[in-house]
């Protein structure tokens, strides 16, 4: 069966890319809420966002969209001090791993918005705001009827593209090849994107800040393989 949507195709606002999960909070998640939350979590908003004065200073400003229990995300905003991190997650249970794991490594270069990036990108983000965009393994939507809920869609990119800076970057990561190959379509006919890879397929070598997830480790040990996609913005 032929799984991939075609790429032109864009749907309804009222298709997200999530469905919001019961989840249990542990508590030392809901610690880490309450006691990092008020420093770290942002309020969705319809005002322009004011990097400085939510990081406390001048940075590159890196979005991360749906981080999910943020362990890739703690270790990027370690190895890389001097960049900023704007991360978005819907599940309450991330939001409250990742502020966990802020305070075990007493990391000050990542704020949170627990909110639709789709939106947080639309209302928040001004052009030319961003030098980087991270989405790793997102939900892929394994089945044909489902496909339009994938978050990666030549509409979705568009706006992206908008928000980054000339030079500035989106690096996706998936595990599922028909994903692969649907983002690296779109990415690929996105006139404002020029693909980084050197390789004759097209994908790129695993950036070395991407740690090796705990999930992924355990996929390539079965042999299943895993796709990063590197572009730029002209
Ligand atoms: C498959 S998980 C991957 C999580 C993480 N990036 C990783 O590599 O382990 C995808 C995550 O994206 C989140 N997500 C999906 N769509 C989103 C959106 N529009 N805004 C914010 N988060 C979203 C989901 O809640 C989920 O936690």
């Amino acid at each position: 069966m032929n799984n991939q949507a075609p790429a032109h195709i864009t749907y309804p606002k009222s298709i997200k890319s999530f469905v919001t999960r019961a989840g249990r909070t542990t508590s030392g998640q809901a610690k880490a809420l309450a006691d990092l939350g008020p420093r770290f979590v942002l309020a969705f908003n319809r005002d322009a966002f004011n990097a400085e004065q939510a990081f406390g200073r001048t940075a590159p400003l890196i979005l991360e969209i749906g981080f999910g229990m943020g362990d890739a995300t703690a270790h990027i905003a370690q190895v890389r001090p001097e960049d900023n991190f704007l991360c978005c997650e819907v599940h309450e249970p991330g939001v409250g791993a990742l502020l966990k794991r802020m305070g075990e490594l007493d990391l000050n270069n990542i704020r949170i918005l627990q909110h639709d990036a789709v939106e947080v990108i639309e209302h928040m983000l001004p052009a030319e705001s961003l030098d980087g965009v991270h989405i790793f393994f997102p939900d892929p939507w394994h089945k044909l009827r489902h496909n339009k809920r994938r978050l990666i869609q030549t509409a979705f990119v568009h706006e992206l593209v908008k928000r980054l800076k000339p030079g500035g970057y989106i690096h996706c990561a998936t595990d599922w090849q028909p994903y692969a190959e649907h983002i690296l379509k779109v990415m690929q006919s996105e006139p404002g994107l020029i693909n980084r890879s050197q390789r004759a397929d097209s994908f790129s070598d695993q950036p070395i800040y991407r740690p090796l997830t705990k999930f992924e480790n355990r996929g390539l040990k079965l042999g299943h393989g895993v796709w990063d996609l590197v572009f730029e913005r002209r």
